[in-house]
Parts: C-alpha cells; structure tokens; sequence
C-alpha cells in the first residue's frame, strides 16, 4: 500500500504515464500529474484518481526539459502535498530519423525531454529525499536504450543516458535510503506506438507475440514505488515481452 505517500509522474496525462499514475492512486498514493499541454486530459487523469480511489491528486502544467519551470513545479508540490515521495520521470518524445538526415533540433529535443527532463526532476526533488532519508526514483528507458534502434539515435541515446543517470543517482543516494532504478519498455501501444499494429514484423518478433499494455509497465513501477522494492536499487528492468533477451 502507498496510502500517505506523494507520487509525482511526469508526461501523466495520457499513456503509460496516465496507467502508472492510476495504479500508484489505487494503491492509495496522492498524486502530483505533470502535464506538458493538455490540460483536460490531465484533469481527467486526477478526477479518476480522486473519484476512484479517494486520493488526492493535482494537475502541474510543465515542460520538464526547462531546469527553471521544473524547480518552480517541485516547489509547488511540495508546498501544496507537504513532501515528494516517489518521482517517476516518465515524459518523452522521439523524433525518428536516420542519422546521416537527422537534424540538429530532433537531437537536441529528444535528448532534453528523456534525458535533461529526468535530470531536472531528480535535481529538484533529491534534496527532498535526502533530508527525508527516503524515496523511490522510477526512471522510464526503453529497450533501444539497450540494444539501439535503427532510425532512433537520438532517443536510444537518450534512453541509454537515463540508463547511466539511474545507476549514478543509485550509488550516490542510496546512502541515504533513497533507490533509483529504471524501466525499460518494449513495444507499447500508445500514441508514442499509433503506427504499429499487431501485423508488424517487429511485432511478429516479441516472443510473448503481443505488444504491451500502459499496464504491463504501471505493475512494475508500482512494485519499484513500494516499500517491497526496499532492497533493489540501480537496476534496469525489461518490460518486453521477450523482446530484448
Ligand atoms: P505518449 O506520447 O503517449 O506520452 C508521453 C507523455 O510525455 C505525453 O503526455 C507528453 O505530453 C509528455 N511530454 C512530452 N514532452 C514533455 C515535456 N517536455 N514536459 C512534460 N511532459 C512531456 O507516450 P508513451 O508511450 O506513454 O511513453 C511514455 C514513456 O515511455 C516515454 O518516456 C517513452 O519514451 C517511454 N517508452 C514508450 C514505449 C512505447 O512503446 N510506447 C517503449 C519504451 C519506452
């Protein structure tokens, strides 16, 4: 059970981020739903949460790859949750293109949203952490931050620096009983996944045959959220369906 604790998930309006803040809320977690536009559908996230499962929950409007807007959005959940508890860095974008035409802009993009944002977050929020002696860091990577992906250098790079960013804040937190660990999805169906259908080829070679859910993801972050995870800390868990073994 989370019931006390303040989770704070980003890109949660929709997708895995919106299924790992729904799972967190049933767990009894208040929630802090960061947001980078959409404002209804990231209300429509908290009204779920508090109507369901009676917790409290709040929209933050926030582009996490801003170091200034992220500090400022951390403050403000803490001020109006009185602490952070658990902090899932979940936004991302991909701008897919072959290296040799890719430009300068996707590059930078990618890796301010997946990487910096991450970075800005954990900035903001390990002090609250440390002076607390607790708190659990979720981290979402991918498989191409793995094995690489053809067509995606810049998020592969991305999601392989989150990978080197989890280990470091492991180490260097875990002193002080906070744990960092990441999770790396395969295929998911979500808007990030419209294009691909159940007939793909890279579908075909999942070895679980299917794409994943926004939930398959959301057990694990919730288990990484809990106190059951107390132990694990620096590791990177494949979520898959096989996909990368
Ligand atoms: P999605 O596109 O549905 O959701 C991403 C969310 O991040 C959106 O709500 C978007 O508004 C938000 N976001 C983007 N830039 C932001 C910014 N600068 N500040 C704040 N929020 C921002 O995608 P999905 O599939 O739910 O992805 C969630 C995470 O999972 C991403 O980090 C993605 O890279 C990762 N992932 C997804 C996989 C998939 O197959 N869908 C596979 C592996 C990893």
């Amino acid at each position: 059970m989370l019931k006390g604790k303040t989770a704070v998930i980003t890109g949660a309006s929709r997708g895995i981020g919106a299924a790992i803040c729904e799972k967190l809320a049933s767990l009894g977690a208040d929630v802090a739903v960061i947001y980078a536009g959409n404002e209804a559908a990231a209300q429509a996230v908290c009204g779920k949460c508090s109507g369901e499962y009676g917790v409290r929950a709040a929209a933050y409007r926030c582009d996490v790859a801003d170091f200034e807007q992220s500090k400022e959005t951390v403050s403000r959940i803490k001020d109006d949750f009185g602490g952070v508890d658990i902090l899932v860095n979940n936004a991302g974008i991909n701008r897919d293109g072959l290296i040799a035409r890719m430009k300068e802009s996707d590059f930078d993009d990618v890796l301010n949203t997946n990487l910096k944002g991450a970075f800005n977050m954990i900035r903001h929020c390990s002090g609250i952490f440390i002076r607390a002696r607790a708190g659990k860091i979720i981290n979402i990577s991918s498989v191409a931050g793995i094995m690489g992906n053809a067509g995606q250098s810049n998020y592969a790079a991305s999601k392989a620096g989150l990978i080197g960013l989890t280990k470091s804040v492991a180490r260097e937190l875990a002193p002080r009983g906070v744990t960092c660990n990441a999770i790396a999805p395969g295929f998911i169906a979500t808007d990030m996944t419209a294009g691909f259908d159940e007939s793909n080829a890279l579908v075909a070679s999942i070895p679980l045959g299917r794409m994943g859910t926004p939930r398959d993801v959301a057990e694990l972050a919730a288990f990484l959220a809990g106190s059951g995870s107390d132990y694990i800390t620096g590791e990177v868990f494949r979520v898959d369906g096989g996909l990368a073994m």
